[in-house]
């Protein structure tokens, strides 16, 4: 797990800053930006500006880190409604991350207000105040995500935001998939930057439907689950026929307890004894038919 002095603060290109994970070897948002990333993939993906209009809203935010997501939704939905109850929970592995950022004021633009709620959420793992009641989980997600179910609370929006799929598996297989479904609310909507091939048909496997969500900073989509999708855009027929493709085998974990290894390891395994099109032909044909554009 990443130490306070392993996370500096790195610039991206909308002025917010982010960390670099040296256990994951990643960053932890796009070089395109942070905070246009958070607003862009996540709160508006899941549709938050239009629910905040109702009373209250609930969130499940898989993979807190430094809370930009959780930020940029309070922000957005108190804009519009400031008398909305908000009801979040948070998943974070390493409680290191939120204090880190708490530290180097890294979600110093946001309102008081909003600060105020991240601070006490990073410092007790807790919020209960006017307006807004929020616990930070820490731990596997695989395992926070439990208690969460045993609550029975159902969101409106989930953000899914961990390191990309081969560097932490544990967090995109049909069976965390199930329990996230479990955990999502007949109307919500499940949000997540990853376009990959696995990862949606992970989704559809788990029992949801998919859509995307516009491109944010790049020229990849991002992906949006739930029962009932509206207002998301349809697949491409690329991005669909991608979908028959070798590269969406989706990850497994029959017992929510493997290691990454054993979990890649089974999908390769898995892919080798595939008669799915290989993903380099399914990228060239495409390749040519986008350049005869
Ligand atoms: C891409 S970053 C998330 C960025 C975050 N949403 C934000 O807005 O700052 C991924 C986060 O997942 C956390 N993480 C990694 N493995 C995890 C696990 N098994 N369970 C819960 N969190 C995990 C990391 O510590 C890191 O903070």
């Amino acid at each position: 797990m990443d130490s306070a002095d392993q996370l500096t603060p790195q610039l991206t290109g909308d002025g917010s800053f982010t960390f670099y994970s040296q256990a994951f070897g990643e960053a932890f948002h796009s070089h395109y930006g942070a905070h246009q990333e958070a607003i862009g993939k996540f709160v508006y993906s899941t549709l938050l500006p239009e629910k905040a209009k109702q009373g209250s809203v609930k969130i499940l935010d898989v993979c807190y880190g430094l809370g930009y997501n959780t930020a940029a939704a309070l922000e957005t939905i108190w804009q519009i409604n400031p008398d909305c109850q908000v009801q979040v929970y948070a998943l974070e592995l390493n409680p290191v991350v939120p204090r880190a950022a708490m530290a180097n004021a890294i979600l110093q633009t946001e309102s008081l207000r909003v600060q105020t709620c991240l601070n006490t959420l990073a410092r007790d793992l807790e919020i209960q105040s006017p307006g807004c009641r929020a616990k930070l989980l820490v731990g596997d997600a695989r395992q926070t995500l439990q208690t969460v179910h045993q609550h029975q609370f159902l969101a409106d929006a989930i953000f899914l935001d961990p390191f990309s799929p081969p560097k932490c598996p544990q967090l995109w297989t049909v069976e965390f998939f199930q329990v996230l479904r479990q955990c999502l609310h007949s109307q919500g909507c499940l949000a997540t930057y990853s376009c990959a091939a696995a990862v949606r048909t992970g989704l559809m496997e788990a029992g949801l439907d998919i859509g995307a969500s516009p491109p944010v900073g790049r020229r990849s989509t991002g992906t949006v689950a739930g029962y009932a999708l509206t207002g998301c855009l349809a697949l491409s027929p690329q991005e669909r026929e991608h979908l028959q493709t070798v590269a969406a085998i989706p990850y497994r974990d029959l017992t929510l307890a493997d290691t990454a290894a054993a979990i890649v390891a089974r999908r390769q395994q898995e892919q080798k004894c595939s008669t799915l099109e290989p993903t380099k032909i399914w990228k060239k044909r495409w390749l040519a038919k986008n350049a005869a554009l």
